[in-house]
């Protein structure tokens, strides 16, 4: 209850300085200690003990790890980090969309730079070495005025993979100039191989260290299917699907829909699920394997199961933290525990994929598994 209320007074407050506060909250010790619960999955070489995570762009460089343990996520991911510190672009730069339950944001990669992240992230892994039980996803990114953007990926795999259980290639933030035309096959070959070469030339290389790639929603199908196969032939280990987008729905309520900027929360729910549910079936078609982070709109138990439905073996949010709190992770176990007990499923992993058509999804996800026809 408690909780519910700070959050509610939180919101009030300019959604940027609302975001400082809640991480100098955290820094100081005040967020809720929640009993273990989770949900565990294993993909390839990752053990997660929960298959829910926190969305980069929350703790951008990297100063709250060590808290979001304590809200029963299973892993989080840090950044986007950029070599060099940026402020990103003026302020007011984040919108909170209260009657569509959304977020517009043109941060544009504002952050500390590599150097500061590097420190933070040596002294949490001091305490919490790699292999430990929560994960940890390190999200890099360009400078926007870099005058080599393909070595900027280079200097911060080669810097930062150590800390790293996954690096995450952002080529699909909309607030840096072009960054999503590294999505076209020519560039994003070129820049999977300088993050390549950046980990194979760090201190403690690790050949095996998967790399994700995070995508835009805002593709047609074709760029999709070149981009998975490029991801395929390259070895990536998977795709988060997806940033945020620069659509609008036409029946968005809040007089902020109009601002520039990616959209998140529940209106992306659709549009990045459908992507999620097209590259799941084009992995599963051509016997790829790459694994599946979803994103974009969760914000319960249903939303979460459909995301599992359609391909997903991970899940990550950040808008519903803003909405929903900090107990927002332990909600969506609770319930998915409970539909797992309703649909007989003992193991999540034996219900990722099953599903082709978000729809249906959504139709098991509220009436259980009983009426559906395969
Ligand atoms: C304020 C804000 C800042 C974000 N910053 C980043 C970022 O730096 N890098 C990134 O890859 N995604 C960033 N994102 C996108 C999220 O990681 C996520 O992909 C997107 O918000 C969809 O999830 P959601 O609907 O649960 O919020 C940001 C999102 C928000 C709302």
């Amino acid at each position: 209850m408690i909780w519910k209320f700070i959050t509610f007074f939180v919101r009030r407050l300019d959604p940027e300085i609302a975001h400082k506060i809640t991480i100098k909250f955290f820094k100081l010790g005040l967020h809720p200690r929640l009993n273990k619960i989770g949900i565990p999955i294993n993909i390839g070489n990752l053990i997660f003990k929960n298959f829910i995570g926190v969305a980069a762009g929350f703790d951008k460089n990297a100063e709250v790890i060590n808290k979001i343990h304590f809200l029963n996520f299973g892993f989080t991911e840090v950044g986007t980090i950029t070599p060099m510190p940026q402020y990103g672009n003026p302020k007011p730069r984040v919108f909170r969309l209260e009657k569509d339950r959304a977020i517009i944001n043109r941060n544009g990669f504002n952050n500390l730079g590599m150097l500061q992240a590097s420190k933070k992230l040596e002294d949490y892994r001091k305490k919490f070495p790699i292999g430990s039980s929560f994960l940890v996803g390190i999200n890099i990114g360009p400078n926007k005025d870099s005058e080599d953007r393909f070595s900027d990926y280079k200097v911060l795999a080669k810097n930062l993979s150590k800390f790293a259980d996954y690096i995450s290639i952002n080529v699909s933030s909309p607030n840096t100039p072009n960054l999503r035309e590294f999505q076209n096959k020519e560039n994003l070959e070129k820049v999977i191989n300088f993050v390549k070469d950046g980990i194979a030339t760090s201190k403690t290389f690790n050949k095996k260290l998967p790399i994700f790639l995070k995508i835009a929603p805002d593709i047609n199908y074709q760029t999709l299917k070149s981009i998975i196969e490029t991801a395929h032939s390259q070895k990536i280990f998977g795709l988060i699907i997806s940033n945020t987008t620069l659509d609008r729905e036409r029946n968005l309520k809040s007089k902020k829909s109009k601002e520039l900027g990616g959209l998140s929360g529940k209106p992306l729910f659709k549009k990045s699920t459908d992507i999620l549910s097209q590259a799941n079936k084009i992995i599963k078609n051509n016997n790829y394997k790459l694994f599946l982070i979803a994103a974009g709109g969760v914000s319960d138990s249903k939303t979460a199961y459909v995301k599992i439905l359609c391909g997903a073996h991970l899940v990550q949010l950040y808008s519903s933290l803003t909405f929903e709190g900090p107990l927002v992770a332990n909600q969506i176990i609770s319930g998915i525990l409970k539909l797992m007990k309703r649909d007989k499923i003992e193991n999540i992993i034996d219900i990722v994929g099953v599903i082709d058509n978000p729809k249906e999804a959504m139709s098991v996800a509220i009436n259980g598994f009983k009426n559906y026809k395969s």
